[in-house]
């Protein structure tokens, strides 16, 4: 599987991401123009990893973003980015998730953060690999049924 940094013209395919990774499985998505999904976009295209298929399509991507109110704050109150991952539908379930939760842990270790946040809905799948990557629980999420996880990086 590869991978690569995003750039601007991933913008299209960042925001179907978004939208999947906004609702549960099987649930309506967010309008691509939402303005709450606007907010959790990657605030510059490093800050984005995509995954690849063999012919260099994206079928995924996993990138950061601190949007308010912030999800969680260190101890000493700096902001922990909120990370976000879709993968497309067709392609789940064969480690393409891993690779990029995998890939952006270490993007945001190079740029010096030492913990990653998500929010997670509590009958979202995605927990079990979340707790398989080493994030834990850390709080009340967004809205009624989000959950709050984090991990410290390496
Ligand atoms: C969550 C997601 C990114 C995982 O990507 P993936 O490529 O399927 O992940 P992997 O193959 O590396 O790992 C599989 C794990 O993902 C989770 N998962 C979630 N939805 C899944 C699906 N439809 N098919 C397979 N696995 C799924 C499971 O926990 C699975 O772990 P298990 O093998 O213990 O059951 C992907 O399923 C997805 O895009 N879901 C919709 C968007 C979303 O919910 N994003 C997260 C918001 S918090």
């Amino acid at each position: 599987m590869r991978t690569r940094t995003g750039d601007r013209s991933d913008a299209a395919f960042i925001v179907e991401m978004a939208r999947l990774a906004s609702s549960i499985e099987g649930r309506p998505l967010p309008p691509a123009d939402d303005p709450v999904l606007a907010q959790g976009l990657p605030p510059s295209p490093d800050t984005s990893v995509l995954a690849l298929d063999h012919d260099g399509r994206p079928v995924g991507a996993a990138w950061w973003h601190f949007r308010e109110p912030l999800l969680v704050v260190t101890p000493d109150g700096a902001p922990v980015p909120e990370l976000v991952i879709a993968v497309t539908p067709a392609e789940r379930g064969h480690g393409v998730g891993r690779h990029l939760l995998d890939a952006l842990i270490t993007r945001a270790a190079r740029h010096g953060y030492d913990r990653l946040a998500l929010n997670v809905h509590v009958l979202n799948p995605a927990v079990r690999l979340y707790c398989r990557t080493g994030f834990v629980v850390a709080g009340k999420g967004r809205g009624p049924l989000g959950v709050a996880m984090v991990r410290h990086l390496p």
